[in-house]
């Protein structure tokens, strides 16, 4: 600023006493942030009210100002809120110029007194981690979303709609529709469980610590953090200015997660592809081919796919931008907002689609279902057999596995090998084998907890349906 409070031209603006000339263009365009940091224009509004009162609880500010103060915020707010695109006309380094160069605006010189006792380091740490616990509580609430899309796409099938499980992408043991489902729920379910620990462990409140030693004002710090939601203030100065552990657990979470949305999707790709045949694609989110008129592609889902690795590599961008950096803040952290941004942009979009694209499937049960009788997957199903009789399971498998040979030479079920062929590889298989072997019995002896029968997977369906309704909405 100079002396009559004005931005002084070329941007010496918040510390032009120490600086003789203006700031380079070049120095410029590689150090403003106000294109990436605007989006935290209304957590530094927030952070910026809640600062003033706490001058004013500590006597630095009169309650006049404090509320002179808020109501200019307010106003800067509103002003903020009708923008359509970041104000990089102001000439303002970042958000926090931004703020308080329009507050000085609006109220004068008591504007110069806000940032009494404050720093941008603790200013953007708190800003930070207000936006997040926002974006959080949004990815939390679409996770959820996406948790009820694939519960109702278990429960519009039949209770007993089977699919070939596969090991190895191998026909392994069929399992039930709603256990595949069920599956993707529980993958979410920790999804849902790494955010919230990252929210409740990055609930405590960096303002107060000012540049790195703490501010040098009897501010009560625990009334502050406590004014803007958080649980505690952040109980070291050094460590909470230049601590981005928050930012890169999200990340990693997001990653994870983005890790599990990419095996939902190629699942879903496979299950589409003539080869399979399981699933039905709705037309209103796949594509066509500019060349090939009988094309019809997973295009939404085949992103969902490749975006994956995107999160990876933000989160790996700011891993290796944090590592050995000295204590405490330095400019190198301010590189954590684009790549965070961007992730939680992409998360929320991948997960709105993922929740879309499940909710136009439909599995086609005769297809499935004659697939879960093939590759001879109630292998299992006849070594067990063996075992209720008595033969040692190491023995067992050796016999079903000449069966088995046997039946693929003939081109034949396991079932439909003649008895007197079963019993001459092994004498201990009588008539009820078939039984045994059907694929719903298979299925109905999977009920130990966990397991794919029936009985389980409604039980479990139930339970998650009631889960999500009793998350709200
Ligand atoms: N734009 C900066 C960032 O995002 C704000 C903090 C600046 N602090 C400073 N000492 N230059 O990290």
């Amino acid at each position: 600023m100079t002396r009559d409070g004005q931005p002084a031209s070329g941007s010496t603006g918040m510390w032009g006493g120490r600086f003789a000339s203006a700031a380079d263009p070049l120095f410029r365009a590689v150090n403003d942030s106000l294109p990436v940091d605007w989006r935290l224009v209304e957590a530094d509004i927030l952070g910026s009210r809640a600062w003033a009162g706490a001058l004013a609880r500590a006597g630095v500010l009169t309650h006049d100002e404090a509320a002179r103060l808020h109501t200019a915020l307010d106003a800067v707010l509103e002003e903020a809120r009708a923008r359509s695109s970041p104000p990089t006309e102001s000439g303002a380094e970042d958000v926090h110029s931004w703020v308080e160069q329009r507050l000085i605006a609006i109220v004068g010189p008591l504007g110069k007194k806000l940032h009494t006792g404050r720093s941008r380091n603790d200013q953007v740490a708190t800003d930070l981690r207000l936006w997040l616990r926002e974006a959080l509580d949004a990815r939390i609430a679409e996770l959820r979303a996406l948790q009820r899309a694939l519960v109702a796409l278990a429960q519009r099938h039949a209770a007993d709609h089977v699919l070939p499980g596969y090991t190895h992408l191998q026909r392994a043991q069929p399992v039930l529709l709603g256990h595949w489902c069920l599956a993707y729920v529980d993958m979410l379910e920790r999804d849902i469980g790494r955010f919230a620990d990252a929210r409740l462990r990055g609930n405590q409140c960096p303002l107060g610590c000012a540049a790195l030693a703490g501010t040098a004002y009897p501010v009560d710090r625990h009334a502050l953090a406590a004014e803007l939601g958080f649980d505690a203030p952040a109980a070291n100065s050094l460590d909470a200015v230049s601590d981005r552990d928050g930012v890169l657990e999200v990340l990693a979470s997001a990653s994870i997660c983005a890790m599990h949305l990419s095996r939902l999707a190629e699942e879903l790709i496979l299950y589409a592809t003539d080869e399979f045949g399981f699933i039905r694609l709705e037309d209103a989110m796949t594509s066509g081919s500019s060349l090939m008129p009988q094309k019809k592609n997973p295009d939404a889902l085949e992103l969902l796919r490749g975006k994956a690795g995107g999160f990876l590599g933000a989160f790996v961008a700011l891993l290796a931008t944090m590592k050995g950096l000295p204590l405490a803040y330095n400019k190198d952290m301010q590189e954590d907002k684009a790549p965070l941004f961007r992730a939680m942009d992409e998360l929320s979009l991948c997960l709105l689609v993922g929740t879309r694209v499940l909710a136009g499937v439909t599995f086609d049960p005769n297809r499935c279902r004659e697939a879960a009788r093939g590759g001879h997957a109630n292998a299992t199903d006849l070594a067990d057999y063996l075992v209720e009789r008595g033969v040692p399971f190491r023995d067992a498998h050796e016999h079903v596995g000449r069966l088995v040979r046997l039946a693929i030479e003939r081109g034949v079920t396991l079932e439909a090998l003649p008895i007197e062929v079963m019993r001459s590889v092994c004498p201990e298989i009588g008539p009820d084998v078939a039984a045994h072997l059907s694929l719903e019995a298979g299925l109905a002896r999977r009920n130990a907890y966990g397991g794919t029968s029936v009985e389980r997977v409604s039980a479990a369906l139930a339970e998650a349906h009631a889960r999500l309704e009793a998350a709200g909405p």
